[in-house]
């Protein structure tokens, strides 16, 4: 090779180097850049949602994920307002039933996304006794009480601050129940945060303390319709609950204290099964406490949902020992929610990950009372996928 043409050829070479580098430079840098435009895209913004009747005034959140997943939290009742998540093609829908403005949730409706307390579910005869004493409740579902009395701690004002760090955005709620609030001891200080992440999980997490000792199960109470809220029944998703066993309850469904096996019966989601397959079987349609199959006490995998037209999966994780499968049942086309649809029976399910209903009056349940020095934490993870 001449002189001048091994001088050219090693300055191409160089040249090649220096531009693959330089490729290599620039991907990394879109590659960082995507990331920070990423972690950018979280975001949470605040409106407001209105006032209360006496003039509080409410604020609506709205966390936003990189994926365009959507959560509104309303700061009245803690309530989940709004899900928007997209289907397998990227289409967005909201898959929780609610209301678009803030009077829906002064109606008289059935816990649309509230948080629920100071009792989830059901307390039979609407009282209970602890160390000694019995504490009368309001019974408001026929002689029971359900979901925390006439004014559960879906229908108070909660103190909301917002969360935002490099790995989630969030609201967190407070509210003081006052002692004797609904005939529950004791004043209890309670804590919901709901927290969005970039792994598409919506995580609420749920802590109190108290200054005597009283019962506490708190839950969140959103209608699932996983191929967008009002678009039509439930029937045809396919769900599993990580549960081989459910609390038998009497007519007033409060648990008679048999835990039976689902096997053989349309009781049965331990493989995945159209929620509509053998609900006829079922006088009224799901409304039982399923019995968790949990190692351990930390987080475990409670219920899959799957819709097949839109692909949409919910996956719950969970601390709680129960979970409630509710299928919409007292639904009747009575109440327009979000964008004017009506909600008919079945147009929505509730799984509400829970202490097992009547635990106050079970002492062979897992315990729910909650004594001073002690504090209560729970924690429910909601993770969205499509397939
Ligand atoms: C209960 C149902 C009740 C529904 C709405 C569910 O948690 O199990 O019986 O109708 O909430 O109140």
């Amino acid at each position: 090779m001449k002189e001048k043409t091994k001088i050219g050829f090693a300055f191409l070479l160089a040249a090649v180097i220096l531009f693959v580098l330089n490729c290599k430079g620039k991907t990394e840098t879109a590659e960082k850049s995507t990331e920070v435009k990423e972690q950018a895209k979280m975001s949470i913004t605040k409106e407001s949602f209105g006032k209360t009747p006496d003039g509080k005034q409410v604020d609506l959140y709205t966390l936003t994920n990189a994926n365009g997943i959507r959560a509104r939290i309303s700061s009245y009742g803690a309530i989940l307002v709004s899900l928007q998540l997209p289907d397998r093609q990227g289409k967005l829908a909201d898959v929780a039933l609610g209301f678009d403005t803030l009077d829906g949730y002064f109606t008289d409706h059935p816990y649309f996304g509230v948080t629920v307390g100071r009792y989830g579910n059901r307390i039979g005869g609407a009282k209970f006794t602890l160390n000694g004493v019995e504490y009368k409740l309001a019974a408001n579902n026929g002689p029971n009480h359900l979901h925390g009395g006439i004014k559960g701690f879906d229908k108070v004002l909660w103190e909301a601050e917002q969360i935002q760090t490099s790995d989630e955005v969030g609201v967190k709620l407070t509210y003081m129940s006052k002692d004797g609030e609904e005939g529950y001891p004791g004043n209890l200080a309670c804590v919901v945060t709901y927290t969005l992440n970039n792994d598409n999980e919506l995580k609420i997490n749920y802590e109190a303390i108290t200054d005597k000792p009283t019962v506490v199960n708190l839950t969140n109470h959103t209608y699932w319709n996983l191929a967008g809220q009002g678009s039509g029944d439930i029937l045809s998703h396919e769900l599993m609950i990580n549960a081989d066993k459910y609390t038998v309850v009497d007519e007033g469904l409060i648990p008679t204290g048999e835990n039976r096996s689902v096997k053989d019966s349309p009781m049965d989601f331990t493989e995945p099964m159209p929620i509509g397959s053998r609900i006829d079987q079922v006088p009224g349609g799901y409304d039982h406490n399923y019995v968790l199959n949990r190692t351990g006490t930390g987080l475990s995998l409670c219920a899959r949902v799957y819709e097949p037209t839109s692909g949409r999966v919910l996956e719950i994780h969970t601390v709680e020992p129960g979970v409630q499968f509710y299928s919409g049942n007292f639904l009747d086309g009575t109440i327009k929610g979000k964008a004017g649809k009506v909600y008919n029976k079945h147009y929505g399910f509730c799984l509400e990950t829970q202490h097992f209903p009547d635990s106050p009056n079970k002492p062979e349940f897992p315990s729910v009372v909650l004594e001073p020095g002690q504090k209560y934490q729970t924690v429910t993870v909601h993770r969205f996928y499509t397939k």
